[in-house]
């Protein structure tokens, strides 16, 4: 039986086995661990991926929104804007800087954070909003000249979350670049993963740089000299070298993602009741993750496909099965169901199936045809 898992990232392992090694050796070698060469060659490499002036490497994704929001100087009590449809790691890193997210219903097309909700609740929530993230959620950019007016009009910070867009672009504008501050996450799945947690921060301003990297390291300008209370937000030599040799190939590994998103697109087509996330004419994405819907399903029967998939041999993922609003960790906030209804239904009929770099035709026709088995 064809085996087709979620994610595969064994086959870049093998390939880069050798590289790999080179920098074990060589970091080892020097045995010196935290703030040295490597991360500054990864941290210039990266931003000039991203189109950007600056890039700061941090600990994990969290960290980076996180540091991100501080960097757009979100202060506690401040709220801030949050597509209800995300990871919950957009949110929480909200709570951990002291402020609330106000969750905003996503485009049914697209499920990214739609700009018409977002006004609506920016005139509702004027005077004590200061940010707003949009999450370029499954490689796809945001709408962002759409989300940046409405920032623009009630005196928002954009802090994009790229945490699942490395190398994607919206009107030739890479993601990453078009925010304050935006923030990525190299944990190991992600379109460019470190062999452990990591992230970034990038921005345009170089002055901003300059506070994220104190902020980053317990606030230390000098040794002992501490000029701000940071973190211990580090991103470590060996992540950051391993992460250069993975750079190199991240553009050919975003290109064949969207060559395996247009097969699967091909195919799909003949499977009635299925309809993948819809694109922009303006981006190009990633496709971190390939989600489609079950139109008009349910939760449970998408379960009972996914419980099919699996013995077709087949993985999938949710995500994410819960709206932010309706999570019990954010129940103090007192959302209902049926307060973001797009968002709802997207979380029953959403389904994602298996997309990496190195998948195959064959693994694609054997997930097209499991699931239409399960569909019928
Ligand atoms: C949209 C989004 N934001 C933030 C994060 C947090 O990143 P990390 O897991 O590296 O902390 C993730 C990671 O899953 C994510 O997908």
């Amino acid at each position: 039986m064809t085996i087709v898992p979620f994610v595969d990232l064994r086959a870049q392992a093998r390939d880069l086995h050798d590289e790999f090694h080179e920098v074990f050796e060589s970091v080892t070698s020097r045995a010196a661990y935290t703030m040295g060469p490597e991360l500054k060659e990864f941290e210039a490499a990266f931003a000039a991926f991203c189109g950007c002036e600056c890039a700061v490497g941090v600990s994990s994704g969290t960290d980076a929104v996180k540091l991100a929001l501080l960097g757009a100087n979100v202060r506690p009590g401040d709220e801030v804007f949050v597509p209800a449809n995300t990871f919950i790691a957009t949110a929480e890193a909200v709570s951990h800087v002291g402020a609330v997210p106000v969750f905003v219903d996503c485009l049914e097309e697209t499920a990214l954070m739609d700009a018409a909700a977002l006004e609506a609740a920016a005139a509702e929530h004027e005077g004590s909003a200061t940010a707003v993230i949009p999450v370029h959620l499954y490689g796809q950019p945001c709408d962002m000249d759409a989300i940046q007016e409405v920032a623009d009009r009630h005196g928002l910070a954009v802090v994009e979350d790229a945490c699942q867009a490395h190398g994607a672009t919206y009107k030739g504008r890479p993601c990453g670049s078009m925010g304050v501050t935006a923030a990525f996450s190299f944990y190991p799945g992600k379109n460019l993963g470190a062999l452990g947690d990591g992230g970034a921060v990038t921005t345009n301003s170089a002055e901003l740089a300059e506070r994220l990297r104190l902020l980053r390291n317990h606030g230390q300008a000098d040794k002992y000299t501490h000029t701000l209370i940071g973190y211990c937000d580090r991103l470590h030599n060996l992540q950051a070298a391993l992460l250069s040799v993975k750079l190199a190939r991240l553009a050919g590994w975003n290109e064949a993602r969207r060559a395996a998103a247009e097969r699967y697109a091909r195919t799909l087509q003949a499977i009635a009741g299925v309809r993948p996330i819809g694109r922009s004419d303006d981006a190009t994405p990633v496709f971190h993750l390939y989600v489609v819907r079950l139109l008009g399903r349910s939760a449970a029967f998408r379960d009972a496909v996914r419980e099919r998939l699996v013995e077709a041999g087949v993985e999938s993922g949710i995500h994410y099965p819960v709206p932010l609003h309706l999570q019990p960790a954010y129940a103090h906030l007192g959302y209902r169901p049926g307060d973001f209804p797009v968002a709802e239904r997207l979380a029953a009929e959403i389904l994602s199936l298996p997309m990496f770099p190195e998948i195959t035709e064959e693994q694609q026709d054997h997930v097209a045809s499991a699931l239409a088995a399960a569909l019928h």
